[in-house]
Parts: structure tokens; sequence; C-alpha cells
């Protein structure tokens, strides 16, 4: 039944001429099947590289929607329509339009877990593999950033002449994660290193070794001389970790550390989007310009793999 299911999609993609990108998060057999998985900064550069009509975007509703935003002349399906970020959601174009007049002298970073017309109402967008750069690199010295208050306080720490303001934004799977979290593992696998990606809490941000985006995070593991790491984000990017790394030992920070909507997606659902090319993701054109323009930046900024 399940090699059936991948013979089809295999099939069907050919017969649309599809890619499928996958997020770092998603189902191991979703992962084994794309043909790219990466993290958020990654899959919006593959967006614009990619060449073929059809792409399946297998992660939640903000990342299809970016692939919208760099490819208005190629079909961007998100095979489950109910894949969405709550963190995206905590901010809308109308609270952010509200914030920015109480701050007309700053210019407003958006992290890429947000929806088109918060995009459109940014400055420049950045990824957790980017944020510092791009933060460095806006000529204002005041800046609004949105919507994850913890990825503004990583940048804060790392860049502290300028004055972020962040929005009260969180993801609530990695705001899962304690420091009593990660002093566990740590008493159980001294020898590891503790990996975090920057949506944690700051005090967790504090006990790391390394901080990272998903990506970062393989990058991290398959350079270093250690060979065990606790590793504080969301479950499916073990699957990764272990595949590229055979050799090393990667321990969760939290065992429950799941994101339901990236799970959402199943081979089944990538069938039905292929069989079915549902769910089309498209952005009324004048948002799609501007959030363009804030995600070019974005692009031009920054110079990948440096981090
Ligand atoms: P990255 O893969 O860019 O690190 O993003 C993590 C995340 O939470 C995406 O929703
Ligand atoms: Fe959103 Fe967090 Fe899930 Fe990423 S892991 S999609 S930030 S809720």
């Amino acid at each position: 039944m399940k090699e059936q299911m991948i013979e089809e999609i295999i099939k069907l993609k050919k017969e649309r001429n599809a890619i499928i990108l996958a997020h770092n998060y998603q189902r191991e057999e979703i992962q084994d099947l794309a043909d790219f998985v990466g993290d958020s900064l990654e899959l919006s550069r593959k967006a614009t590289e990619v060449e073929c009509e059809v792409i399946v975007f297998c992660g939640v509703h903000f990342m299809a929607e970016t692939a919208a935003i760099l490819n208005p002349n190629k079909i961007v399906l998100l095979p489950e329509i109910e894949a969405g970020c709550p963190m995206a959601d905590m901010i809308n174009g109308e609270k952010l339009k509200k914030w920015a007049l109480q701050y007309p002298d700053a210019s407003v970073v958006s992290y890429v877990n947000t929806t088109a017309e918060v995009k459109a109402l940014s400055y420049v967008c950045c990824t957790s593999a980017n944020a510092i750069e791009i933060v460095k690199a806006v000529p204002h010295k005041r800046i609004l950033f949105v919507p994850d208050k913890n990825l503004a306080f990583w940048v804060m720490k790392n860049i502290p002449n300028k004055e972020i303001i962040p929005w009260e934004g969180f993801c609530p799977t990695h705001f899962m994660i304690k420091k009593e979290d990660v002093i566990r593992a740590k008493e159980l696998h001294p020898q590891a290193l503790v990996v975090v990606h920057p949506e944690c809490r700051p005090e967790v941000i504090d006990l790391a070794d390394h901080v990272a985006s998903t990506s970062g995070m393989v990058r991290f593991a398959k350079s270093s001389t250690s060979k065990e790491f606790i590793i504080a984000t969301e479950l499916g990017l073990l699957h990764r970790l272990k595949k590229e790394n055979p050799d090393k030992h990667f321990y969760p920070a939290k065992k429950t550390m799941i994101c339901p909507n990236m799970k959402i997606t199943t081979l089944e659902s990538l069938l039905r989007a292929l069989r079915e090319m549902k769910y089309i993701i498209k952005v009324p054109e004048e948002i799609r310009i501007k959030a363009k323009e804030a995600l070019d930046r974005m692009l031009e900024i920054y110079k990948p793999q440096s981090k």
C-alpha cells in the first residue's frame, strides 16, 4: 500500500512536472520522497531556483505562501490547507500597522514565519538562519521585530548596539522546552553538546553550546568532532541528523517536541495534492509585489551557508 502510493506520487510528479520541497520537520516518509529538504531559508532560496511547473510544498502555510510570492508563474501546492503556523497567526497586517504608528523612525523586520500581508508591510524578512546578519545590515537603529520574541531576544543579545523592540509572539512547540529539560538531558548525557533553536526561551538558549536554524544544526553536527548531541528543536529534525550522521548520537531535549501542523501532511495528502492539484496557494498581486521586495532584500543581503 505504502509502496504503491510512493510509486504513484513519483509517476504523477513526473507527469505534472512537479518538484517536492519539504521542511526539516516533516514526517520521515515525506522527507525521504522530497527532491529537497531544508530549513526555511534554504527552501525560500530553492523556490527561486527550481525549474518546474508545480512546486508541492510539504510544510506549513507561510512556507508555501513564500514560494508563491517568489514564483508568480508556477503553481504552488500546499497538500494540507489546515497546516498553519500558530506563531505566524500571532500578528496580522492591521495589528502591525497600528503598532508601527507608535514608532515612526523604526523599520520592521519580519521573521519569515508571517503572512504575506505582514511581509508586505516589512522592510526586510529574515529566518532563524540569518536573523543576526539581516538585522546588522538594516540601516535603521531602531527595529520592530515580528512576531517571535525569543528570536528577537537572541538577535538583541548578539547586536547590543541596536534598539530591537519585539512583538509578543512565540512558537508553542519551542516554548515547551524548559531549562530543566536541558539540564536533565545533560545529566543523562554529560558528553553531549547542547544544540538549541533560537525560537527557544532565552534561558534555554543560555545553556547552548551552539544556536542554529534546523539546517544549521545539521551542518554543526556534521562538522563537529563530538559524537553526541542534545537537540532542542522539533523532533522531525532527528531523522535528517541520524540519516546524515550514522556514527553519531542525537538525544531530544524533550521527547514531546512535536509541531502538530508540520505532521498533518502524510503520503495520502501528498498523493491527493498531485492527483487533484490542490491546494493552490496564491497571493493577491499588490500584496505579493510588496512582500517580494522584503523577501528579495533578505535574499540579496544574506550570503548562503555562512551559518
Ligand atoms: P528553520 O527551519 O528555518 O530553522 O525554522 C524552524 C521553524 O520553526 C519553521 O517553522
Ligand atoms: Fe510554527 Fe513553531 Fe510549528 Fe515552526 S515549529 S511551524 S514556528 S508552530
